[in-house]
């Protein structure tokens, strides 16, 4: 995102693609409590499509705007819309000092097994809360 007057990036974003699997959880147990509460009744595959978000960052002089809650939103409807991808998670390393602004965004803590990472959190946001608003 640029500003229109002096061409300054103020902001971007990177994304890849990811999946959800057993990988990321503590145990079994935890992944298949991940799959419950998802997909009470469904089908349980092994692993589940995900967006995931590389570089996420605003420039310091424009912090505090909402450009980082728009660029959020941007990126939840990008995959929603006519489910590009096919994914089903936006997914996201945060840093310990982010976790506030993407809690506040509803994502949530995937799994217990990095809660004692110093540096990043991983988050994940189920695509299918938009469906409720
Ligand atoms: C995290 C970041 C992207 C937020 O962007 P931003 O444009 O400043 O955030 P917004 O203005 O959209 O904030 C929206 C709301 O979240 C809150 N918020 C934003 N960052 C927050 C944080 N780190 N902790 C707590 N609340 C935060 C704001 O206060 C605001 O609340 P309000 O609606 O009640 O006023 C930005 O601070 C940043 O680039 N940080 C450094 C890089 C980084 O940590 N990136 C994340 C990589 S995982």
């Amino acid at each position: 995102m640029e500003e229109r007057s002096s061409g300054k990036v103020l902001a971007y974003f990177s994304l890849m693609n990811d999946k959800v699997s057993l990988n990321e959880f503590e145990n079994k147990t935890e992944f298949n409590r991940f799959r419950k509460h998802h997909f009470a009744n469904e089908k349980r595959i092994k692993s589940y499509p995900a967006a995931k978000i590389g570089r996420f960052a605003v420039d310091i002089s424009a912090r505090g705007l909402h450009i980082g809650s728009l660029l959020l939103n941007f990126i939840k409807y990008f995959f929603k819309g006519k489910n590009k991808t096919g994914c089903r998670f936006i997914t996201v390393d945060a840093y310990i000092n982010a976790i506030p602004f993407y809690k506040k965004y509803e994502f949530k803590e995937l799994t217990i097994s990095d809660k004692d990472d110093e540096h990043t959190r991983a988050l994940i946001f189920d695509l299918k809360q938009l469906d409720k608003k």
